[in-house]
């Protein structure tokens, strides 16, 4: 079954069928001002926090409701809907529905009873409210008497947990009233002192307002009760069946902002309203709302605006191959889920509420990595500050608070530090991750001199950025276990697998060898000749260690608990193969080709699925160690056998750097959104995001995925593909081009920005292979390898790779 199509060409997904298995949402906005919006109108909006900055409300787990709802009133028939297809939810016999999701911006269609509503919901570029505005067209041949309501409900207070749970206190501090064009409520309006009528203590009282340009407003209401009538749902609220909203005020208990306006319109008539919603003074909101007074002309610019920054930030790759999914995916869904990511981190969507109040160290510096290729400067700003986050010893803050100030913060070390932030410990592999990150971002744009930018440390003194790598490396040889290898600490990657503080994770270590392997690029560059010879020791010894230790005949082990125990070896009885270590000994560099090709053959044939490879394999359940989390979980779900899709995207380029084009691609099909969208009701979530695992074999809801949005598989993937797929791989000195492809590609094109200049690429694949090399050619000059040197780039090059 499926519920929408992929339109390239406007960049949106449209939904024609509402009745989605799981909302399907999109993000307005920037964290200034952030919304959600689901493809029924459900969501929340919030200032600068989705847990602390909360403007309006959502519940979770009650499927999609409430949400930014505008409802039509027919005042002759009496009969009402509702712009999106819920919460009013008429018969889709008679209601025909379309919800376009776009790059900043949603759109909802709504055709029923010879009334033609297009409803555009967005936060206008560098602007901290949102706008809804809707145009409505009678398309019928009588004159029509409508009356459009809209209705938003706020939060009785900023704090998503006073207001959904302490409510002794928070339903006796809100209130609202209505001024000229708008409902305004505020939170705390007792502890306004001021005199002046108009002039509020902006310190201690908080205002929100919900206003209406483009029409007069006939009623209104700013109390939720009042709203919807006793027992009343949001699909029939007293204030629409009746037509009249009854100008009622609250004081006490729920607030809402609710506006109506009469509307006549003759046949083929249209008139646009504009309702604004934000956290602004009255006085800001006044003017705010008089600037949509031209309400068509004032959204039509915006949403313009709003497309053409969306279309440059993704203009740096765009492909053209003979796969649509992987183009929709790498031109346009995969990469705006990449700065979804980037911006939002795991702060809101419809799973985390927001109540993390900071940046994963791991999954922020990964995050980076999924817009490199497209916003090279701008990843190097948040590198900066997640250098910032590093621990003068070396080591990541495991949690960087929004408030993050560098050169002053507490550490893992500090009593206070963990009472804050509920983070006990150093987590063995956080700092390892700048590794390639740092990596791509220099080679992406030639800045090797970033190396040398002074960046303070979290707690204190500051360093280049050299040095601050060199500290990353000291704190893993600070921190060994007993066998040598990187010691355990609380947790790797995988948050369900405590091997105890001095137990040692392959993983980590094979992230240590890769660490020292760029490291080694690094300190070349600078002439670091006797820190080199270190690098080059230190990084055979651990190979040697990691192959003495982890290789298990067909597979590397997961590693040793704090007690000894191997963990993921062939004979034991739970737990016996994983797939991040086999991924990540490919990807280090570590493994043989003999390995490489025995453990992802093993990886193939007893992890795989029609949904990508699953984590590990038996499910945990009777054989379980200490440290095991993932036995917690039902079998098939998360680190318990669950496809944790974040690994498809390793999977994927590690199969790439081995020239498995056929396999690489696989894995990429296999769990990529678009190629579900006609399986929706198994996949469940938007065909058009990732999410952050996919239910196993051992699950009997196999292929059902959950967590949308913000999740580290966008990023990685992002990173499989462009650097795996496409083969684009930059380094010191140029690019090399190294696609990896099925075989029966013929041919296709990339078009790059690459280092301020424009690169027009097209691989032509005569022979059928699936990786490999025949002929280079760069304006016109054939070169000897699949490599292009800097210096021979022009400002717009013609580029023609054989394989
Ligand atoms: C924590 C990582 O930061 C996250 O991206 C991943 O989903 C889990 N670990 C896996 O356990």
């Amino acid at each position: 079954m499926k519920y929408g199509y992929f339109d390239d060409i406007n960049r949106e997904y449209i939904i024609d069928k509402p009745d989605t298995p799981t909302p399907w949402v999109n993000y307005l906005g920037s964290p200034e001002y952030g919304a959600i919006i689901s493809n029924n109108a459900g969501g929340y909006s919030f200032a600068k926090s989705g847990a602390n900055g909360r403007i309006l409300r959502y519940v979770f787990n009650n499927f999609d409701q409430p949400g930014r709802y505008i409802y039509l009133r027919d005042n002759d028939s009496k009969d009402f809907w509702s712009a999106s297809w819920q919460p009013v939810g008429k018969d889709l016999t008679d209601y025909i529905s379309k919800c376009h999701h776009g790059l900043g911006y949603t759109k909802m269609v709504a055709d029923y009873a010879g009334i033609h509503s297009e409803t555009t919901y967005y936060v206008p570029k560098n602007k901290s409210y949102e706008v809804w505005a809707i145009e409505v067209t009678n398309n019928s041949n009588q004159i029509r008497n409508l009356t459009l309501t809209g209705y938003a409900e706020f939060t009785n207070h900023s704090n998503y947990e006073q207001d959904q749970v302490n409510l002794q206190y928070s339903l006796f501090i809100s209130r609202t009233q209505f001024q000229d064009n708008r409902i305004i409520q505020q939170i705390h309006g007792n502890l306004n002192t001021l005199e002046e009528d108009e002039q509020v203590d902006e310190k201690n009282v908080t205002e929100r307002f919900f206003g209406l340009a483009g029409n007069p407003i006939t009623s209104y209401c700013g109390d939720k009760k009042a709203f919807l009538g006793r027992y009343n749902g949001y699909d029939e609220p007293v204030g629409v069946t009746s037509g009249n909203l009854g100008n009622t005020n609250n004081y006490n208990e729920n607030a809402c902002g609710s506006l109506a306006s009469q509307v006549t319109l003759a046949p083929n008539e249209s008139k646009t309203l504009v309702f604004v919603l934000g956290e602004k003074s009255s006085r800001e909101a006044q003017a705010i709302i008089q600037s949509y007074e031209n309400a068509k002309e004032s959204v039509t610019f915006e949403i313009e605006e709003l497309r053409s920054e969306w279309n440059n930030r993704l203009e740096g790759l765009q492909v053209k191959t003979p796969s649509p999914v992987f183009d929709t995916m790498i031109n346009t869904w995969n990469a705006y889920n990449c700065y979804m990511t980037f911006i939002w981190s795991r702060a809101a969507s419809l799973i985390y509420c927001g109540l993390r109040n900071g940046y994963g160290y791991r999954d922020t510096v990964q995050d980076i990595q999924g817009i490199i290729h497209l916003a090279p400067e701008m990843a190097a700003d948040k590198i900066r500050f997640m250098l910032s986050a590093q621990v003068d010893n070396g080591g990541g803050l495991p949690l960087v608070k929004f408030t993050h100030n560098p050169g002053h913060e507490d550490t893992p070390d500090d009593a206070s530090y963990v009472q804050e932030t509920g983070h006990p410990a150093y987590r063995a592999d956080d700092a390892l991750w700048l590794f390639p990150t740092v990596y791509k971002y220099i080679t992406e744009s030639g800045n090797i001199s970033f190396l040398d930018e002074i960046i303070p440390y979290a707690n204190k003194g500051e360093a280049t950025v050299y040095e601050h790598l060199k500290a990353a490396i000291q704190f893993s040889m600070d921190n060994l276990g007993p066998h040598g290898m990187p010691a355990g600490l609380h947790a790797d990657w995988n948050d369900c697998l405590r091997l105890g503080a001095q137990g040692e994770s392959s993983f980590v270590a094979l992230q240590y060898y890769y660490a020292l392997r760029i490291l080694t690029l690094f300190a070349k560059q600078k002439n670091d000749t006797t820190y080199l010879a270190f690098l080059e020791a230190e990084q055979e010894a651990m190979g040697q260690k990691i192959q003495e230790l982890c290789w298990d005949e067909d597979r590397f082990v997961r590693g040793y608990t704090e007690a000894g125990e191997r963990i993921g070896e062939r004979q034991a009885p739970e737990a016996n193969m994983w797939l991040n270590p086999q991924s990540w000994a490919v990807i280090s560099g570590l493994a043989s080709e003999e390995q490489a090709e025995l453990a992802m053959d093993n990886v193939f044939n007893r992890l795989n699925t029609n949904y990508g490879a699953i984590l590990m394999d038996p499910p945990y359940h009777k054989h379980a160690f200490e440290g095991a989390l993932a036995v917690i979980y039902n079998q098939g779900n998360k680190e318990n056998a669950g496809v944790f899709s974040q690994s498809q995207g390793w999977l994927i380029l590690a199969e790439a750097l081995r020239g498995k084009g056929e396999r690489a691609f696989t894995y990429f099909m296999e769990n990529a959104p678009a190629a579900q969208n006609d399986q929706a009701d198994i996949r469940q979530l938007e065909p058009y995001c990732y999410g952050q695992f996919t239910e196993g074999p051992a699950s009997p809801n196999h292929g059902k995925s959950h967590v949308h949005w913000l999740t580290g598989t966008a990023s990685t993937i992002m990173v499989g593909c462009v650097e795996g797929i496409l083969g684009l791989r930059p380094d010191l000195g140029g690019l090399k081009l190294a696609p990896a492809i099925p075989k029966d590609w013929e041919q296709f094109t990339i078009e790059k920005t690459f280092r301020g200049k424009t690169l027009h690429i097209s691989v032509e694949n005569p022979n059928h292979k699936e990786s490999g090399f025949t002929k280079l050619i760069l304006n016109g000059q054939e070169l000897n390898e699949a490599y292009l040197p800097e210096e021979l780039l022009q400002a717009d090059n013609t580029i023609t790779l054989v394989l």
